[in-house]
């Protein structure tokens, strides 16, 4: 079974060292295939160094979000949802591209700040329809998500709107690739209000909460944080003292 790692990336001072992170932890699972998606009119080099130099089986793709999801001056993170033109751009190459019964598959969504430990993919990997799991340092708490018994969902560990028909952080679960092939019309809406992004794709796929599938037995395990990296600081970035400052910003950061 191939699991198909969706990363939706944008340009910014730590790009390169979030991808390299994610590229290195891939190298560690067997049969995968990355799907980069950039938020830019076209794919970049810097983005293509990396996937190159990964060995990885992968496709690099690129839309821009549009106008109007664009986070304005002094407007708050969580107003507007990331990735989404994204991860849909992805889906459609999926559908494009994969041909319903003749591949077995997996469909994962994986920022490119997070920090995912190396086992988490193969806990996945055998996902019949749509599987959930816990993910470290989000929603306000040390850990968030499903709590289980014997691999059956007893309850959620979930403050943040717990009414949500999906109440889980888009690391959180995995989905059967034949499941987004057959229902071709799933997607992320963007318009949707702050946190029901991964209701909004998974109404579509699933009934409700009680057909979701675990990874261990107990739901105990956190295999995935939602760590977010810190911005760069390059303000000093003017002084430095050097005649070949234009050879410089050949350097690939
Ligand atoms: C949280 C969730 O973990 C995300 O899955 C969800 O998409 C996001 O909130 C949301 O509200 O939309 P957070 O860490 O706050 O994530 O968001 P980022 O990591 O900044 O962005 C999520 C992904 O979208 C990343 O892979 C990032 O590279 C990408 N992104 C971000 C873009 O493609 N374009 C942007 O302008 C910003
Ligand atoms: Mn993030």
């Amino acid at each position: 079974t191939t699991i198909y790692v969706i990363t939706p990336t944008y340009a910014r001072a730590t790009q390169k060292a979030d991808l390299i992170r994610l590229s290195q932890t891939l190298q560690h699972i067997t049969d995968v295939h990355w799907i980069v998606v950039e938020d830019a009119n076209a794919t970049s080099k810097l983005v293509t160094n990396v996937l190159k130099r990964s060995k990885l089986l992968y496709t690099q793709l690129s839309i821009r979000t549009p106008a109007f999801l664009l986070r304005q001056k002094k407007e708050p993170k969580w107003k507007k949802p990331r990735g989404v033109a994204q991860r849909n751009r992805a889906l459609l190459w999926l559908r494009e591209n994969i041909q319903l019964k003749k591949s077995n598959g997996v469909v994962y969504f994986a920022d490119d700040d997070n920090t995912y430990d190396k086992d988490l993919f193969n806990k996945f990997r055998n996902t019949k329809r749509v599987s959930v799991w816990p993910v470290g340092l989000v929603g306000g708490l040390r850990f968030e998500g499903p709590r289980c018994n014997n691999g059956k969902i007893t309850g959620w560990r979930v403050v943040f709107d717990p009414n949500r028909p999906f109440p889980f952080d888009m690391a959180g679960f995995a989905i059967n690739l034949e499941l987004i092939l057959e229902n071709y019309q799933a997607h992320f809406s963007s318009s949707v209000a702050p946190g029901y992004l991964e209701s909004s794709l998974l109404s579509s796929l699933v009934q409700d909460k009680t057909q979701l599938e675990t990874i261990t037995p107990n739901c105990r395990e956190i295999l995935v944080w939602h760590t977010t990296t810190a911005r760069a600081h390059l303000n000093r970035e003017p002084y430095v003292k050097a005649a070949k400052t234009l050879e410089d910003d050949k350097v690939e950061v």
